[in-house]
C-alpha cells in the first residue's frame, strides 16, 4: 500500500484520536521547545504536515509555519483547526514540491514519516528539497526510529511492538529491499471486532541519513534520543537528528 493510498478521508477522520498520546502534553512540550529554539524567530517549514498535530500548537507558539502535505483529506482536518492565513498549506509531494526557496530557518518531518518514501531515491531528493528550502544556516530536523532489527533473530518473521487490548501491532522486514511493514490490529467499537490495516516503510539507519545529507549539502549538527536531548546510543529506539546548511 502506497502513502497516497493509506492517507484516505476514513484514516483522516480518525488520526487525531487514534493519536492522541502522541499529541499530548507530555509529547508535544518538549518537541515543541526544541523546534520552536531552532526556528530562532525564523519561519519553519513542517514536510507531511498531516492534520497539524505538531503544526498547529507550534504555530500558537508564536512560530510562523508553512505545511506540505500528499493527502487532501488530512490537510483538511488541519483546517478545522487553523485557516489558510495562518498556517498555510501546500497540497504536494515532500520530494518536489517547492514552497518558497531559501526563506525557512527550519525545516522538519517527523513521526517517521521519511519512511512513506519507498526508495533511497526518493529519500534523498527529500533531503534536497528540505535543503533548497533552507536559508544559510537553518537546519533540517528528522524523527526516525531506528530499525529494530536486533529484535529480529534468524527464522523469525515478525516483531510486535504494541500488544493491547485496543491493539496488536507487529513489523514484517524485507532485509534486502530495506522494506518494513507495519501490520495493524486495531479494535473498532464494543462488538470485539478488530479493523485490519497496514502501511509500508523504507526503513534507513542514522548513517545512511547522514549521507543524504551530505549528498544535499548539509551536516550534522547534532543527534539525540528524544525531544529532550537525552544521549543517543547503541540502545536508542529512536532519534531526533539535526543537519544543518552551511551558512
Ligand atoms: C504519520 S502521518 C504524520 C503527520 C504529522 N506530521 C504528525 O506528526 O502527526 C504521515 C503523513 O505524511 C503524509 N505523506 C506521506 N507521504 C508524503 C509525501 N511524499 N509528501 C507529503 N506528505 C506525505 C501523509 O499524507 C500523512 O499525512
Amino acid at each position: 500500500m502506497t502513502s497516497s493510498e493509506l492517507w484516505t478521508r476514513a484514516n483522516a477522520d480518525r488520526y487525531d484520536a487514534e493519536e492522541a498520546e502522541m499529541s499530548s502534553a507530555a509529547v508535544l512540550g518538549p518537541t515543541l521547545d526544541f523546534l520552536a529554539e531552532l526556528a530562532g524567530g525564523g519561519r519553519a517549514l513542517e514536510f507531511a504536515i498531516g492534520t497539524g498535530r505538531v503544526g498547529v500548537p507550534l504555530r500558537e507558539r508564536g512560530v510562523p509555519v508553512v505545511g506540505i502535505e500528499l493527502s487532501e483529506h488530512m490537510a483538511s482536518v488541519l483546517r478545522r483547526k487553523a485557516d489558510e492565513d495562518t498556517l498555510p498549506v501546500v497540497i504536494g509531494d515532500m520530494v518536489a514540491t517547492t514552497v518558497v526557496p531559501g526563506e525557512f530557518t527550519l525545516v522538519y518531518l517527523v513521526y517517521n514519516t521519511i519512511t512513506n518514501l519507498l526508495t533511497q531515491d526518493e529519500q534523498v531528493e527529500c533531503f534536497r528539497n528540505a535543503a533548497r528550502h533552507l536559508v544559510p544556516g537553518g537546519r533540517f530536523v528528522i524523527e526516525l526510529g531506528v530499525p529494530p532489527l536486533r529484535f529480529l533473530p534468524p527464522g523469525q518473521v515478525a516483531v510486535p511492538f504494541d500488544v493491547s487490548e485496543q491493539h496488536l501491532g507487529f513489523d514484517t522486514f524485507d532485509l534486502v529491499e530495506q522494506i518494513l511493514v507495519s501490520h495493524h490490529f486495531t479494535r473498532d467499537g464494543d462488538d470485539g471486532r478488530y479493523r485490519r490495516g497496514n502501511s509500508r516503510h523504507r526503513y534507513a539507519w542514522p548513517a545512511e541519513l547522514d549521507l543524504m545529507a551530505r549528498i544535499a549539502g548539509l551536516e550534522l549538527e547534532r543527534r539525540v534520543a528524544d525531544w529532550d536531548g537525552a544521549p543517543f546510543s547503541q540502545d536508542s529506539a529512536k532519534h531526533v537528528s539535526v543537519w544543518r546548511k552551511p551558512a
